[in-house]
């Protein structure tokens, strides 16, 4: 069985797989549940949180992007739309997330300018300096070795190149925080496996999240890192947070 740190969060606790694995095994199994399931969880804002995650790269205006854990592409597909990008590059390591965003993109007729390949943020198979921003909407809190994929991440970015980074996070103020309580420890594990016939993957959603190191732990990582202007902007009442950084 494989040894955890008490302070890793896997989805199966009593599982012989390695963190990545399990992640990829979780998402693969919930893939044909995910944008449902995500939309509804977040009432839909997650809409809005993205866009503004977006707009952190209006100024720059990047034209070769990567989405890193882009799972069923509803990053490069919005990015598409609001920035006159030339190529957006996904990777993830869940074949089955990147099968439903496939099945997107092609719909959306979108196929000449997003291409999704099965990769790992923590190997990245791309030159470096390879691109003009590198965007990541909850899949960082999933990384089994955080500085690693964050350090590929910068490798892969030009010099003068963005990332941005989207993440739940948790509330501070009382009330907000009771009633945030109540939801992701109760409601949102319930919903979870009533639709996509998965417990763990919820309750994961959830342990992941208290685990974090969020706010001004994220952004001293990235700093450490070497990242250069780094910021963290909160949104919703504290549930979500851009981080940005640049190389
Ligand atoms: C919560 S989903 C987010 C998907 C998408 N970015 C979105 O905004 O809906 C997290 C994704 O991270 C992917 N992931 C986790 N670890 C990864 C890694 N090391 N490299 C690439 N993708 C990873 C998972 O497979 C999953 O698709």
């Amino acid at each position: 069985m494989a040894e955890f740190a008490h302070d890793t969060v896997v989805p199966y606790q009593k599982s012989a797989l390695s963190k990545k694995e399990q992640v990829a095994t979780m998402f693969d199994d919930i893939a044909f549940k995910y944008d449902f399931l995500n939309h509804f969880l977040s009432g839909g804002v997650d809409v809005g949180w993205r866009k503004k995650a977006i707009r952190q790269l209006s100024i720059l205006q990047p034209k070769q992007i990567l989405d890193v854990a882009t799972g069923t592409a509803d990053m490069a597909i919005i990015e598409s739309a609001l920035l006159n990008t030339e190529k957006i590059t996904g990777i993830d390591i869940s074949e089955g997330m990147l099968e439903i965003g496939r099945k997107k993109i092609d719909k959306l007729g979108l196929s000449n300018k997003i291409e999704l390949i099965n990769g790992d943020s923590e190997t990245i198979n791309f030159a470096d300096n390879s691109f003009d921003a590198v965007t990541v909407a909850f899949g960082v809190r999933n990384f089994e070795n955080l500085e690693k994929g964050l350090s590929e991440i910068k490798r892969v970015l030009k010099p003068g190149g963005k990332l941005v980074v989207l993440e739940c996070t948790k509330p501070k103020m009382i009330v907000i925080k009771q009633l945030y309580n109540l939801y992701m420890n109760w409601i949102t594990p319930a919903i979870g496996k009533l639709f996509s016939k998965n417990r763990n993957a919820y309750s994961y959603l959830n342990e992941s999240i208290k685990k974090f190191p969020e706010g001004k732990n994220f952004t001293s990582i990235l700093n450490n890192l070497g990242y250069k202007n780094t910021y963290c902007k909160p949104l919703t009442l504290g549930t979500c947070s851009i981080y940005c950084g640049e190389k």
